[in-house]
């Protein structure tokens, strides 16, 4: 329960034709906004990390918000995955195709080593080009997966099809 108003799902926002027409945009920054609802996303998170976890790697952007509570509340280090020109240090990178065109997520190359597990987290899982692109950047360090961590899951785009083979959770399923 967020609180004695619902739970934390009611505060997820349907905003329709946004950012162009005939998409409905889940909104969750009044779930960000409301600091009961937003413990709770956490906690139910933290709930599906395995004990064996040693990092969080946050996608940007809205990967780094539930990544870094997550974090926190795990006592874990937060690894970000970034939009191409954006991490300083030496970086690693993979260049991933989208509907239309290609486009590229860097890590930085200290970031992970051989022996690492972690848990990929971002808001909301759509087709998984992303997170599929994230799961090969953290193999190609040397480091394991242990499941991909989602508070959305837009079904019938069926993204789990991209992450075969990684352990998939997402909270809240359309
Ligand atoms: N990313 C892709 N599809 C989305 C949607 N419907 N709402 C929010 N983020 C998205």
């Amino acid at each position: 329960m967020a609180d004695s108003a619902g739970q934390w799902q009611e505060y997820i926002r349907d905003v329709p034709d946004f950012p162009k027409p005939g998409i409905v945009f889940k909104d969750i920054t009044p779930l960000l906004a409301n600091g009961e609802a937003f413990a709770a996303t956490i906690a139910e998170m933290a709930a599906l990390v395995g004990s064996d976890v040693d990092a969080i790697v946050g996608i940007e952007s809205r990967g780094f918000i539930f990544g870094a509570a997550l974090a926190q509340k795990l006592g874990l280090g937060l690894i970000t995955v970034r939009k191409p020109g954006k991490l300083p240090a030496d970086v690693h990178s993979i260049e991933y195709e989208l509907e239309y065109g290609f486009d590229r997520l860097e890590i930085h190359r200290d970031a992970l080593s051989a022996g690492h597990r972690v848990v990929i987290v971002d808001d909301l899982l759509a087709t998984g080009g992303t997170a599929a692109a994230t799961v090969k950047l953290v193999g190609q360090l040397g480091a394991t997966v242990d499941a991909c961590l989602f508070l959305i899951e837009l079904d019938f785009l069926e993204g789990h099809k991209a992450l075969s083979g990684t352990r998939v959770e997402s909270l809240l399923h359309y």
